[in-house]
């Protein structure tokens, strides 16, 4: 049997998400902040289902987790191919005081902590394309989507989906548009289950809530340009009706991308822009791996 053979065995079971075995493993700060943990089989999205919920109360702290979705959701409306036990299909929902405008550096923010502490069980080599697509080797290992809810004053509601690819068949993979990669790849083998999995991506989320809602986004940079992958780098830009060109100069305080241009420096927010290298193509082949 060769290595690849052995992390893509038919046969193996993929652990199936535990609420206990989540909160054990989470700190005890961590467990205090998480007011209600739903766990389902099959949902439609757990992003979804987090917003609906927000819209009828459900409190601060709410953690959804799922082993599939029916309707799982990227970023700029993409789906999100979400198989049963094969990722982690994460989404918490938090409450701020704030406008909705003042959480847009979360984005950033989600894919710095994530990064971090998939890092620290051992994953080498992890890169952030901003705002927050998590790479490995130019292929996507995971990724953020967040939503927002509120008055234009404040208060206002986040839910943040976290979507890592945790033990992947190249059969489960094949619908994914772009080159993709899963961690049990990326650590030589399945070491870490998914229910430590959830509660430390939990707990690097409450953390970071908590310290975005009193000092923002600039703690965060740095941990973010750890993992820069673009920086210094010629891209393009790519809206719905137009690209732009330019290289990378970095993030600014707010989260906006520096870009270099021919007419000098320009800034964007994550919206509805999606950011290639000057040589890489628009659009994957199906299920590349
Ligand atoms: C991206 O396009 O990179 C963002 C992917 C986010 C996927 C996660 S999976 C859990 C949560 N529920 C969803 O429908 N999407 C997010």
């Amino acid at each position: 049997m060769t290595p690849g053979s052995r992390l893509h065995d038919p046969d193996a079971r993929p652990e199936l998400l535990d609420a206990e075995r989540i909160l054990a493993a989470l700190s005890p700060g961590a467990r205090r902040a998480i007011a209600r943990l739903e766990i389902r089989a099959k949902i439609d999205s757990t992003n979804r289902y987090l917003m609906r919920e927000a819209a009828t109360g459900a409190p601060s702290g709410t953690l959804c987790l799922a082993e599939c979705q029916t309707a799982g959701r990227g970023r700029l409306g993409r789906p999100w191919i979400s198989p049963f036990g094969a990722s982690l299909y994460l989404s918490m929902l938090w409450r701020y005081s704030t406008p909705p405008a003042a959480l847009g550096g979360f984005s950033l923010v989600a894919g710095a902590v994530v990064a971090d502490v998939l890092r620290r069980i051992g994953a080498e080599g992890l890169a952030l394309k901003w705002p927050n697509d998590l790479l490995w080797g130019r292929r996507k290992l995971g990724g953020m989507l967040l939503e927002v809810a509120g008055e234009a004053r404040g208060p206002s509601t986040l839910v943040v989906g976290v979507g890592i690819n945790v033990r992947m068949a190249p059969d489960q993979g094949r619908a994914i548009d772009q080159p993709w990669v899963d961690l049990a790849e990326v650590l030589g083998g399945p070491r870490v289950g998914r229910n430590t999995l959830a509660a430390l991506v939990a707990d690097a989320l409450i953390d970071a809530f908590e310290r975005f809602g009193r000092e923002g986004l600039t703690p965060f940079l740095a941990l973010w340009a750890e993992f820069d992958a673009f920086r210094g780098e010629s891209v393009r830009l790519l809206f719905a009706d137009r690209e732009i060109r330019g290289r990378v100069l970095g993030i600014a305080s707010d989260g906006a991308l520096r870009l270099d241009t021919a007419d000098g420096e320009m800034r964007f927010h994550a919206g509805e822009v999606s950011l290639r290298r000057e040589v890489e193509a628009d659009v994957g082949g199906e299920g590349r791996r």
